[in-house]
């Protein structure tokens, strides 16, 4: 791999397409050279990288000449499409899409969690599931210590894990309450202000949805544990920015509050914000535009042996999407 890699960013005017533009300038990434691929929507535009005025190209078949990392974060449909061209031509993807996580010959990968398994990549790595990245922050390295067997778990994801349009639908429909106007709908199929929906992704003939079902699928690839379950309920609520979720899990080894605490201090990425008695656990507030997810409300659940509740908070389109391409992309030029 080229030391000073020439890096293409596609999807670059989207929610995680500019957060992973901010997050390679911000941990001085050795960009080579950058190029900025979205739809035709978007040539014309410009986006700004240390200082330099950038402008946006086309995505088309011909875009990865040249290009030795790919950071793809442009939906399913154009990963599936583009993603392998861009291999064939020399590149090394990073794909944010759900297109290739669950495929065998592709790595899933948190860096502080299996940064190994890039190095037995064929030209594609994928990014796990935002709502998955951030509960395993906090879990895997209480699986290390005491061998988790299932969760169960809630979400309370940001309505910017849907994209930019989302992000104008919440703004949109906070003005047009307040200013006493009939509310409009666009993105979501119920309105969101001032509202919680329990459906996130399309429903599967389960009950449970496809978000849902990431947690188990992905979470048993990633932490190399194919016996892991998962029940999760994925719940979109008027939040700009940051998932929450609420966890419960039940471990092999015997568990306290003191000793899961000892190892979530100690745990890459993840801040231990959990003084209930100053009123301080983690917020989605706070926790945006945060790199480390934090956790808090740490407990022994009172309902199972072996069982831990905890809370976990962090910026879905930093840690579940933009700072963990760029982590791979770093992995990339250690090998
Ligand atoms: N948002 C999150 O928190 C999050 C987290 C993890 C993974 N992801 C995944 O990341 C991907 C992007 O999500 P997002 O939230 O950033 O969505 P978004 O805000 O809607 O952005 C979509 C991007 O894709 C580009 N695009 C759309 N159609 C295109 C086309 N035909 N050719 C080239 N580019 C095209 C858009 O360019 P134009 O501006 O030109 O339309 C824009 O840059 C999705 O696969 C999503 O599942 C998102």
């Amino acid at each position: 791999m080229n030391r000073n890699p020439h890096v293409a960013v596609v999807g670059a005017t989207g929610a995680v397409g500019v957060e992973m533009i901010k997050t390679l300038e911000k941990r001085e990434f050795p960009v080579g050279k950058l190029t900025l691929l979205a739809s035709a929507r978007s040539v014309g535009k410009k986006l700004k990288f240390r200082g330099e005025e950038i402008a946006i190209k086309e995505l088309t078949e011909g875009s990865f000449a040249g290009v030795d990392i790919a950071l793809f974060s442009a939906g399913g449909n154009l990963s599936k499409q583009f993603a392998p061209l861009a291999a064939q031509s020399g590149a090394v993807v990073v794909d944010n899409s759900s297109a290739f996580r669950m495929d065998d010959a592709v790595p899933l990968v948190i860096p502080e969690i299996n940064a190994a398994d890039v190095k037995w990549h064929k030209g594609i790595i994928a990014n796990p599931n935002c709502t998955t990245a951030i509960t395993l922050m906090a879990l895997y390295p209480l699986h290390q210590a005491f061998n988790v067997k299932r969760i169960f778990a809630s979400s309370y994801q940001a309505v910017s894990g849907t994209g930019a349009k989302a992000i104008e639908e919440l703004e949109r429909q906070v003005n047009e309450i307040v200013a006493g106007k009939p509310v409009t709908k666009e993105v979501y199929p119920h309105q969101i202000a001032f509202n919680v929906i329990p459906h996130v992704d399309s429903f599967l003939s389960s009950g449970y949805t496809k978000e849902e079902m990431k947690m188990e699928n992905e979470g048993r690839k990633i932490m190399h544990h194919p016996a892991f379950r998962a029940s999760v309920t994925c719940v979109r609520v008027p939040v700009y920015r940051a998932h929450s979720v609420a966890v419960t899990a039940e471990f092999e080894k015997p568990v306290t509050v003191e000793a899961a605490r000892t190892v979530l201090s100690k745990a890459p990425g993840l801040d231990v914000v959990d003084s209930p008695e100053k009123k301080e656990y983690p917020l989605p507030l706070y926790a945006a535009e945060k790199y480390n997810c934090q956790v808090g409300r740490i407990r022994r659940d009172c309902a199972m042996e072996n069982g831990l509740c905890f809370w976990v908070s962090g910026d879905q389109l930093l840690k579940g999407a933009a700072l963990n391409a760029v982590q791979i992309a770093e992995e990339l030029l250690k090998i």
